[in-house]
């Protein structure tokens, strides 16, 4: 509806609709993210209604997180830069392509996709990037503008992390792909522009040199969601404490979720809306009161939020529904040999032993899907940072589309290879290196 209207609108210079965008689309855009409050899930509702909703909460919704990103962090002066209003050489759309960030081609109008296309817009400039948020049109990042074109605040969304596109207009810009992981995204390196670091420096009692030198040590792809609530900015190896972002994609049917399982679909939800988005919201969970495991959330009491007014809880049963609905992406014709994987699935479902623990068509245990570190031959270091201290057996369709990072919570396995590998010699499977060879073209048709 609203691409609609920009189309019909029929600006055709990125120079206008700096100018234009702003007075129609962008009281639209915002109203956008307000319009959620009164729509919530009532039983009885009509589900493709509820599905749609959730659709648009987790792409579109910050949940009230600018008063974070923005007003807290002044991330958005950071990208625009001082030429636009705000500090620092700003982020241009080839900065913000290279960090991850991507482009939904569906929000620009089709004379700016011609001029993109053409060479015609200048993609090393920050104002380029406003323009882009002014149209709605950066995956996960929503920007808010005043009266006057100026920036003065800005969010995200889930869309942020669990969200890519198909490339399908040029490398980082396309159709949106809800629910995939953004691999590229570097989420250390975006929060690290922010102008204002200190809420991190109070929170964790370390220095603005400190905050900076974990946020660069994540990299593509990996995020700590843990890192606010027990201080463990590193492994004591020194190695980065990070995990991969998983997808949000192929969840029905799944009990536990995270990689070390922490609850629930909304249980994690409401944990990231409010703990890690910095959404207004309510979040409650008394087993990260405990000093000694928690110490900086039992200090600053991220366990028991009440944010006021709360615009997370009555979103959570559509978020949660869409969330389940999203299926896991089909593995493309050609991307693997059918017949190695047929010889594949016949090991994991038998002699590797793969489906015991990986049962299909979840690919993770009906119950209790959790793992102490020794079952599966790995440290207990991210374990130790649950109140489960396991690791959730993780389901595996769709993963041929995650394969960037690696594999396992932390991308300790660089390849699916290194994964068989690791499987041969933990359970002294004695796998042939053609038997791997299937197992592995096998998880890649999953
Ligand atoms: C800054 C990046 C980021 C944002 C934003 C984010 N997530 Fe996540 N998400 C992660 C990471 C990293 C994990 C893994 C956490 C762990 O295991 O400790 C995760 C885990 C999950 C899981 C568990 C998946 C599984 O395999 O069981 C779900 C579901 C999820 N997120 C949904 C959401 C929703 C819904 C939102 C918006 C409210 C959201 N996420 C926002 C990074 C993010
Ligand atoms: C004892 C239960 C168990 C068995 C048996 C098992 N797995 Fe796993 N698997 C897990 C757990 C738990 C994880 C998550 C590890 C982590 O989070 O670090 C996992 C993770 C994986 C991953 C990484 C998924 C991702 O998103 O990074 C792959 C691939 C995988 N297993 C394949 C296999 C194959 C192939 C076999 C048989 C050779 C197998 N597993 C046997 C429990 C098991």
């Amino acid at each position: 509806m609203r691409h609609k209207s920009i189309l019909s609108m029929g600006v055709f210079l990125l120079g206008a609709l700096v100018f234009v965008a702003e007075s129609t689309f962008l009281a639209g855009g915002n109203a956008l993210a307000e319009d959620r409050d009164d729509q919530h899930w009532k039983a009885g509702d009509d589900a493709d209604e509820v599905l749609e909703q959730g659709k648009q909460i987790f792409r579109f919704d910050t949940f009230g997180d600018q008063t974070w990103w923005g007003d807290t962090l002044h991330l958005h002066q950071a990208i625009a830069g001082a030429a636009n209003g705000g500090v620092g050489p700003g982020v241009s759309p080839k900065t913000a392509l290279a960090v991850g960030l991507k482009v939904d081609s569906d929000a620009l109008p089709a004379q700016l996709k011609r001029q993109i296309a053409a060479g015609q817009v200048n993609l090393d400039d920050p104002a380029t990037t406003l323009a882009l948020l002014k149209l709605n049109a950066v995956v996960g990042v929503t920007g808010f503008f005043d009266s006057a074109g100026h920036i003065k605040s800005m969010g995200i969304q889930c869309a942020f992390c669990h969200s890519t596109v198909d490339n399908s207009f040029a490398p980082g810009i396309g159709k949106r792909l809800d629910g995939w992981a953004n691999r590229d995204l570097n989420v250390g390196a975006i929060v690290s522009l922010a102008p204002n670091l200190k809420p991190f420096t109070d929170l964790l009692g370390v220095d603005a040199g400190t905050v900076k030198k974990v946020l660069a040590s994540w990299g593509p792809g990996c995020y700590d969601a843990e890192l606010d609530k027990d201080g463990k900015a590193l492994r004591p190896d020194g190695k980065r404490a990070c995990t991969l972002i998983p997808p949000a994609f192929g969840l029905a049917g799944v009990n536990l979720h995270t990689w070390t399982g922490f609850g629930s679909v909304p249980y994690w939800n409401a944990y990231v809306a409010v703990t890690q988005m910095h959404g207004s919201g309510a979040f409650f969970d008394h087993r990260l009161a405990d000093p000694t495991q928690f110490p900086v959330s039992a200090k600053s009491g991220s366990h028991n939020v009440r944010g006021t007014p709360d615009r997370v809880s009555d979103k959570l049963p559509a978020l949660h529904f869409y969330q389940l609905a999203i299926p896991a992406p089909k593995a493309p014709a050609g991307s693997f040999d059918t017949a190695a994987a047929a010889r594949g699935k016949a090991l994991f479902d038998g002699r590797a032993k793969c489906a015991t623990c990986h049962v299909p068509t979840t690919f993770t245990e009906p119950g209790h899907n959790l793992h102490a570190p020794s079952e599966i031959g790995v440290d207990s270091f991210q374990a130790d940072r649950s109140p489960t201290h396991t690791y959730r057996t993780a389901p595996l369709a769709g993963l041929w589309s995650h394969q960037k990072g690696g594999f396992y919570h932390d991308g300790r396995f660089a390849t699916l290879n290194d994964v068989v590998e690791h499987y041969n010699r933990q359970f002294s499977l004695s796998l042939s290196a053609e038997n791997k060879r299937e197992l592995v073209e096998y998880l890649k048709s999953l």
